[in-house]
């Protein structure tokens, strides 16, 4: 079989496709035989050495995949090879096949594809998590997301239509305004407009009650600002230590001593929250298999349906990261492990 590797810390140029012998699966795994892989923005930040947790290079990124269950270990008696399944893998989701811990993997009903499956892990349940489980989400509460056209902003234009959101406020690339629109959110063009009023002005002055913020550094801040008294801000990304796919330590810098450093006392007078977030380091699986069967009653409810963008050959990984770095992408980009 084969798997894509980082080689070292670099640009696209640190991307290899290596070849090796099938995975045997221990006690308590499965093997899965990947037809679709995500990508994530994170996978991107890996290569670049800009993430933490990652692991030591040379290894194979790729934290969620769909495929066909092609060998079990002992104590997985619940799988059939050829079942089909998705699997929150950890890491080494980039690869025809990889053993994965049966308890991340989950069956699938016969009407949901590899794409959609591939495409639903990470992000929903990063936006599931936030508004529902520490957000304490409320019908008619109001939401802030930037990247609004990416993974994450696609799956919280639904989930938050799904629970009854008031207003979704979206900034993204100019280029996405309409996709936007039609997601439903109320569109920013960052370069064109402030987003600190947009969200006073399309609250009677209050600020929003969810202000999700994958940028960081001194955007943070701004994001804190647009919300209202009792409102919550959600850490949850560092994009603006990305320019581009060669690290740029400028930019790196620029985010990390842009980083605020809130005040508890004025937070607490405003009663604001802010919550660090990162999915790849939460600790309770059990909270996790929880979200994603709510997911999974919404999907087959049909009140989210992820957007694929592209599908590129694991062959072509370099140019899937690059579609990805020109913010080209209008929701979620996957990677298909079959051959050719
Ligand atoms: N903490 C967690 O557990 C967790 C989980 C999932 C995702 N995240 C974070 O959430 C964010 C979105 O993740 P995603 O996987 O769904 O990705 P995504 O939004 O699909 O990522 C690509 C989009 O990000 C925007 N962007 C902003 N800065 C960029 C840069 N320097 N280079 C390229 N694109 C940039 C671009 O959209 P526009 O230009 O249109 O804004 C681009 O189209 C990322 O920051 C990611 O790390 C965090």
């Amino acid at each position: 079989m084969q798997r894509v590797v980082y080689t070292q810390r670099g640009g696209l140029e640190a991307i290899e496709i290596v070849e090796e012998e099938n995975p045997i699966p221990q006690s308590g795994e499965v093997v899965v035989e990947v037809h679709r892989a995500g990508i994530n923005f994170a996978d991107l930040m890996m290569r670049q050495g800009l993430y933490q947790p990652t692991p030591p290079f040379p290894f194979t990124p790729g934290y969620e995949v769909s495929g066909t269950i092609s060998a079990i270990g002992e104590g997985c008696d619940t799988f059939t090879v050829g079942d089909r399944v998705l699997a929150l893998c950890g890491m080494g989701g980039y690869s025809q096949q990889v053993a994965v811990p049966s308890d991340r993997v989950f069956k699938l009903p016969d009407e949901i594809d590899f794409d959609t499956a591939a495409a639903l892990p990470v992000t929903y349940l990063t936006t599931y998590h936030m508004l529902k489980f520490l957000g304490n989400f409320q019908p008619n509460d109001t939401i802030l997301i930037h990247h609004a056209a990416g993974g994450v902003g696609t799956a919280t234009a639904q989930i938050g239509k799904a629970l009854g959101a008031g207003i979704i406020i979206g900034t993204a690339s100019t280029a996405k305004s309409d996709f936007v629109k039609e997601l439903g959110m109320r569109y920013i063009d960052r370069e064109a407009e402030d987003f600190v009023s947009v969200c006073k002005s399309e609250t009677e002055g209050k600020g929003v009650h969810h202000a999700l913020d994958p940028v960081g550094g001194k955007h943070l801040m701004r994001s804190y600002k647009a919300l209202r008294k009792g409102g919550n801000l959600y850490a949850f990304g560092g994009s603006s230590a990305v320019r581009g796919s060669k690290r740029s330590l400028r930019a790196a810098l620029g985010f990390l001593w842009g980083m605020p450093k809130f005040d508890p006392m004025r937070m607490m007078s405003s009663n604001k929250a802010v919550f660090g977030v990162h999915m790849g380091t939460w600790p309770d699986h059990e909270i996790l298999k929880g979200h994603m069967e709510e997911l999974s009653k919404m999907l087959s409810r049909g009140e989210i349906s992820p957007v694929v963008d592209k599908v590129f050959h694991y062959t072509d990984v370099a140019s899937a990261q690059q579609y990805i770095h020109d913010r080209k992408n209008r929701g979620k980009v996957l990677i298909n492990f079959r051959s050719k």
